[in-house]
């Protein structure tokens, strides 16, 4: 490579790991609003301290639940339809708007440390 080809790699690479930062911050939500939230939605009454009151089986942390739920889109999907035939309600987008959501999905993973997922 000479060192032309190699500046522009270093401005591509620059570029590239800019652009996934913005990217990044875009769709990551506000875990100390999410803390407010959780509460506020109610979803703290069955979940206390992101345990789960009324099914210890399924809390909002630990491994079990950091692998189960390692997409976000995933917490999304079952928040907004809920768990048919047990407590856990649906959230419709006029209970609880995407950046809310968002929001709450940020708090519930600081519940996990990282070292531990
Ligand atoms: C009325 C009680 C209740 C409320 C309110 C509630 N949940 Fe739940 N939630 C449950 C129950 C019970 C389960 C377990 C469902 C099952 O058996 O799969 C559950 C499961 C979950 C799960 C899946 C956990 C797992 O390991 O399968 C997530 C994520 C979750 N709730 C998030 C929330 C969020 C976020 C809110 C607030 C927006 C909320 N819940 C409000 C009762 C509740």
């Amino acid at each position: 490579m000479n060192r032309t080809a190699a500046a522009c790699a270093t401005v591509i690479g620059i570029v590239v790991s800019v652009g996934l930062q913005a990217a990044e911050a875009g769709t990551t939500g506000d875990a100390k609003k999410g803390a407010k939230l959780f509460e506020k939605a109610n979803c703290a009454g069955c979940h206390p301290g992101g345990g789960n009151a009324i099914d210890p089986q399924h809390p909002l942390k630990g491994s079990k639940f950091a692998s189960a739920f390692k997409d976000d889109a995933k917490i999304e999907s079952l928040v907004r339809s809920g768990v048919k035939g047990t407590a856990m309600p649906a959230f419709s987008k006029a209970k609880l708007s995407d950046s809310d959501l968002k929001d709450i999905i940020a708090y519930i993973r600081t519940l996990t440390p990282k070292t531990s997922r």
